[in-house]
């Protein structure tokens, strides 16, 4: 342990980056690879320079009912004293998947997994064993995990390779269109005949903005998918447990075939859930191989069955939704009063701000239109002004922010605003 003094940021990172490349752990980080978080409770982060921000961030979402809730804390540190895995099955696992299907709804079955990462590739290995085909369509700019055959740059000229290392072919495996655009998928599952094995899609856009899905948008994949034998994958990662107690699929109303789950799924603890029907997830038990030394270990399953609890005994959905819904007209108050453009898109939960004229935006093409670059620049006043933000715009409100954060968010984003502005004047 370093001393006190040793204890700010930039000292830690300095030596976090002699042992760790680039200092970070996930290069999702790098941009915040200087910041080092000392604790967190609800809504709030500090760091160890002994500043604290109102976190909007959420650890890329998981913190959904903020930091270190203590019926989280209490139950899943009650589990693990027993151990944590067993290479076999255990009675908090069963529970895990019991609340998980009575949970979902349409669901029949689940396996749980560690990351959506690696849940998605087992909803893409099923849908190939299912079909006994080999391709999948994706939309532009959205994010389904980091490996080879997902992971696509799609800034132009799209879809390329979007890290060194990572195999061009494997994106031979994919069909890339944008999103929302029921006509240019029904175009090229009419070009590939009997070949798509699923299409994949966040039900709701996060990763790029915050998109809903068009009217008949979601309907029209499930009607194509089920006319053509594709299966229809929603990766429910950001969307899961957070849209309302269903998700995206409740929300929205549409049910797919497989949905992927993580973040919020366990209360900030680290799982993922693949779900679906019986017919295609039981050929996991017929040579379709789905395997993991840590699935359904003991501290996932009871974060799963604890934050589940927690979701379903609260009004944590109304709480999101008229915490968020306020902050959202508060900023966009907040923001003609400075006569910046900045638009506030999305839903309460998870809502984007960039630069951009009042045109609607439907896909990723829509989003590069917005100045970004200046969004970046504003997030460091916002950071520095105790609101902890990414530099993509999106904004996440957990469970624990109420209408003090708000305020208090607002008065802070004020002086960020009034620093910004300055300096933007100057630059
Ligand atoms: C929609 C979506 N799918 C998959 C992933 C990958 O999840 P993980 O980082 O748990 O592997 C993410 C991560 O942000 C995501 O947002």
């Amino acid at each position: 342990m370093g001393s006190e003094s040793e204890r700010t940021g930039a000292q830690l990172f300095e030596r976090m980056a002699r042992v760790v490349p680039g200092g970070v752990n996930s290069n999702v980080r790098l941009e915040v690879a200087q910041r080092y978080f000392s604790h967190g409770s609800g809504p709030w982060l500090w760091d160890t320079d002994g500043r604290d921000y109102i976190d909007y961030v959420l650890g890329q979402g998981p913190a959904f009912l903020g930091h270190a809730h203590p019926r989280m804390l209490s139950g899943v540190t009650e589990s693990i004293a027993a151990g944590m895995t067993f290479a076999a099955q255990s009675e908090i696992e069963l529970q895990a998947a019991e609340s998980l299907v009575k949970a979902l709804g349409w669901a029949e079955m689940v396996r749980i997994g560690m990351t959506s990462t690696e849940s998605v590739q087992a909803a893409l290995r099923l849908a190939r064993s299912a079909t006994g085909r080999r391709l999948f369509l994706r939309f532009r700019g959205q994010y389904h995990g980091w490996l080879d055959n997902v992971l696509v740059n799609s800034l132009e000229p799209w879809p390329r390779v979007a890290s060194d290392g990572q195999l061009a072919s494997s994106l031979d495996e994919s069909i890339t269109i944008e999103w929302n655009d029921l006509e240019a998928v029904r175009q090229a599952v009419a070009e590939h005949p009997d070949q798509i094995a699923a299409i994949i899609t966040e039900p709701m856009m996060l990763n790029a903005g915050a998109i809903l899905p068009e009217p008949g948008f979601l309907e029209g994949l499930r009607q194509i998918t089920k006319a053509q034998g594709i299966v229809l994958i929603f990766d429910e990662t950001i969307t899961g447990f957070r849209l309302g107690p269903r998700g995206a699929i409740g929300r929205f109303g549409v049910e797919p075939d497989l949905a992927v789950f993580g973040k919020a799924v366990a209360g900030g603890f680290p799982a993922s859930v693949l779900a679906g029907s019986a017919d295609l997830m039981s050929l996991f038990a017929k040579g379709t191989n789905h395997s993991g030394t840590f699935n359904a270990n003991v501290l996932s399953c009871a974060a799963i069955v604890h934050a589940l609890e927690i979701m379903q005994s609260t009004p944590i959905y109304e709480d999101v939704e008229r915490t968020g819904g306020q902050l959202m007209a508060s900023l966009r108050a907040l923001f003609a009063e400075f006569d910046l453009q900045l638009q506030v898109r999305g839903l309460p939960a998870a809502f984007h701000v960039a630069f951009d004229t009042a045109a609607p935006v439907t896909c990723f093409a829509d989003l590069q239109r917005a100045d970004s670059d200046r969004y970046r620049r504003l997030v460091p006043h916002a950071i520095d002004s105790g609101v902890w933000l990414t530099g993509r715009g999106i904004w996440y409100v957990s469970g624990a922010h109420d209408e003090a954060t708000n305020a208090a968010t607002l008065t802070r984003m004020n002086r960020a605003l009034t620093a910004f502005v300055e300096h933007d004047r100057t630059d």
